[in-house]
């Protein structure tokens, strides 16, 4: 288990991460998303004491990086913005900090094979594409076997080959029991590739929770209906103390339908049921991962679209630690 308890980080009078706390645990693909500049590869830096945090503590199994006597056998991370000497090639760089950690050569055509660079390890470094620096930062981050994974935004600059690569990756990782934490910006990526979700706005916790919780919240479901007699359905519903909203004809909807939010298909039915209600439709659906996000992030994002600025006094809840219902 980590756990990351009330961290802040400033940068002179910029809060880069605010009181941030959230823990992740084994066995699972945790996401931690935020739009950019929110202060994900902040938080992971200070996770790893490469930057002082200002306030706040980070543990690993009850004990902070520093004290771990090998790191790199304990955590594996990927960061933004590594640095790689131009002039040597893949198989020298890993063999430095091999041999900087006691780890034998043969883990390092172990990590190069992994990582589907074997036959780039004479390559020097200067001739490598993004995608191919992000596959060597990765089998930096492999070296040591580590319990734990970080990536910062593995998957900028990748192909859909790779990003699909890093996703199985990342999968079996969890899969054998370890605890890996993956940054992105990209909510559509992390849909398919996280258990649980941290998403962070402005420094802050937004929100916490399986991904499960996101999408099959309350607060994001709709159920349609639709039958032949619109007002009498509109008038049963909103008897019932629920918020009907009518849509207009549309194709294959001559007469309109209902959609009611935030509330589940089988109360609505059962409602109509006892009231005689002839309908042709029935149907719930959940907003979107993407949708989702978007709602939560609207009101940290530093750039807004202009118009979109006051939306409904949607403000999210920070640090309650509970999935999306928790934000309302
Ligand atoms: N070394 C630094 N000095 C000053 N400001 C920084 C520094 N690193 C990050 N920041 C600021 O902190 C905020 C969070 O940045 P960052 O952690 O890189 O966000 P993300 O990784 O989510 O895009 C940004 O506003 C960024 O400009
Ligand atoms: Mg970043």
């Amino acid at each position: 288990m980590i756990t990351v308890e009330h961290l802040t980080k400033k940068y002179g009078k910029k809060v880069a991460v605010d009181d941030l706390s959230f823990t992740l645990r084994p066995g699972a693909v945790t996401g931690f998303l935020g739009p950019n500049g929110s202060g994900k590869s902040t938080t992971m830096r200070c996770m790893l004491g490469l930057d002082q945090p200002t306030s706040g503590n980070v543990l690993f199994d009850g004990k902070p990086y520093r004290e771990m006597k090998a790191p790199l056998c304990e955590v594996g991370a990927l960061l933004d913005g590594k640095a790689f000497h131009p002039g040597r090639t893949a198989r020298q760089h890993l063999r430095i900090i091999a041999a900087g950690n006691g780890i034998s050569r043969k883990r390092v055509d172990e990590v190069l094979e992994m990582t589907g660079i074997a036959s780039a390890a004479k390559k020097k470094l200067k001739g490598f594409s993004l995608g191919m620096g992000q596959r060597l930062g990765i089998a930096s981050a492999l070296l040591g076997d580590p319990k734990v994974l970080m990536f910062d935004e593995p998957v900028n600059g990748l192909d859909p080959d790779g990003v699909r690569w890093v996703r199985e990756l990342a999968r079996s990782f969890a899969a054998e029991g370890r605890t890996v934490f993956i940054s992105s910006h990209l909510m559509s990526e992390m849909s398919v590739t996280a258990d649980d979700l941290v998403i962070i706005g402005k420094g802050k916790l937004i929100a916490q929770g399986p991904i499960s919780a996101f999408t099959q919240s309350r607060a994001h479901t709709s159920v349609k209906v639709e039958g032949p007699n619109p007002t009498q359905i509109l008038q049963a519903i909103a008897q019932a103390g629920y918020e009907p909203e009518f849509r207009q004809p549309a194709e294959g909807y001559p007469q309109g339908w209902i959609e009611i939010r935030g509330a589940q298909r089988s109360e609505i039915g059962k409602l109509l049921y006892a009231r005689n209600l002839e309908i042709h439709e029935l149907s719930e659906s959940h907003s979107s991962l993407e949708d989702v996000f978007m709602e939560l992030t609207e009101n940290s994002m530093d750039y807004r679209v202009a118009g979109n600025t006051e939306k409904n006094g949607n403000t999210p809840e920070t640090g309650n630690g509970t999935a999306a219902e928790g934000t309302r």
